[in-house]
């Protein structure tokens, strides 16, 4: 019989992808989804060949009624949004602590092998220090951050414990088809794209020279599909993003020349809290994982452009 994955949030962005790609190999895969961000319409052409359960994680029933029977889990669930925990730390709290925890109790109970958890770049807050390496301490600077430190630290203590096989992945500024550009706490590629699509002004926080490893999301696809075979992998944390940066105003450069169009950029106050520079040091993924990007940014926006174009028509 074929692995049995439960992919958890896999009507978000990232679980949609993952779910797609699971499914493209012949594998038998469950998805959790609440629904809060997440949209089904991301996996109305996979219906036939997924198990969908629409429920809550930070409810242990559901955490419970999913993990069962399950051998792999990929957990993508979250509210990913700095803006809302800084507005809301408790529910996001909920959403990002409770539920990793009630999963990683019920798959302990279950016997699940392997839990593969969706870590985040926001952990190393506003080091100086670049790349960022996964050895240095986190410092995180909002609600999120923190619930996605917490999240990570759980993962680490399960496998010490009761040797449930845990991997963090800690993704840095992923991006690519399907990811919401009309969300209150949409990323800035997305947004980017389908203000410029629409001959609209862009709007940038700064003075446009703060840089991110924008990571399509493909090669986080393939970092997860490795981090759950790989037998080194448990226990540890790995940075999983390009190992390039950009800068914003790069960035809209950059889509300028896909889209063949030219941008009127307003540039207003800094946000604070906002970090400046963010860059993978991705050694240690290439190393234990055999992890290596394949698709670099200007592709990824490419086919962004093209997806987004894709479903407007
Ligand atoms: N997008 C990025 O750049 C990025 C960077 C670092 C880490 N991450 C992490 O990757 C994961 C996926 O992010 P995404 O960008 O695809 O976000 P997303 O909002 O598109 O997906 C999250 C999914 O989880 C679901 N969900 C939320 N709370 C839930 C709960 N309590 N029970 C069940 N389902 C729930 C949502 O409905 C949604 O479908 C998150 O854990 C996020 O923290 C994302």
């Amino acid at each position: 019989m074929s692995t049995r994955y439960l992919v958890t949030g896999g009507a978000g962005f990232i679980g949609s992808h993952l779910v797609r790609k699971l499914v493209t190999e012949g594998a038998a895969v469950r998805v959790v989804d609440n629904l809060s961000t997440g949209q089904l319409d991301r996996l109305k052409d996979l219906q036939e060949s997924v198990e969908f359960i629409e429920g809550d994680l930070a409810d242990d029933r559901v955490s419970d009624e999913v993990a069962d029977g399950v051998e792999c889990v990929f957990h993508q669930a979250a509210v990913p949004s700095v803006q809302r925990s800084v507005d809301d730390p408790i529910a996001t709290n909920r959403a990002n602590v409770t539920a990793t925890l009630n999963l990683l109790e019920s798959c302990r109970r279950a016997g699940v092998r392997r839990f593969i958890y969706a870590a985040s770049s926001s952990a190393y807050g506003d080091t100086e220090v670049l790349p960022k390496t996964e050895a240095m301490s986190p410092n995180p600077l909002s609600p999120y951050a923190l619930q996605k430190v917490v999240g990570e630290r759980y993962c680490k203590l399960y496998f010490d414990l009761y040797r449930l096989e845990t991997v963090s992945l800690r993704y840095f500024n992923v991006f690519g088809p399907s990811q919401d550009p009309y969300s209150e706490y949409s990323a800035v590629i997305p947004k980017f794209i389908s203000a410029l699509s629409a001959k609209k002004s862009i709007t940038v926080y700064g003075d446009g020279e703060q840089s991110r490893d924008f990571t399509y999301v493909d090669n986080v696809v393939d970092a997860n599909l490795l981090a759950s075979k790989v037998d080194d992998a448990p226990g540890k944390v790995f940075n999983i993003g390009c190992g390039k940066r950009i800068t914003l105003n790069n960035l809209i450069q950059l889509i300028e020349r896909v889209l063949g169009v030219e941008s009127t950029v307003i540039y207003a106050e800094a946000k604070s809290g906002d970090v400046r520079h963010s860059l993978a040091d991705i050694a240690l993924a290439r190393r234990i994982l055999g992890y290596s990007p394949k698709i670099m940014v200007e592709e990824g926006l490419r086919s962004t452009v093209e997806a987004m174009e894709n479903r407007r028509s």
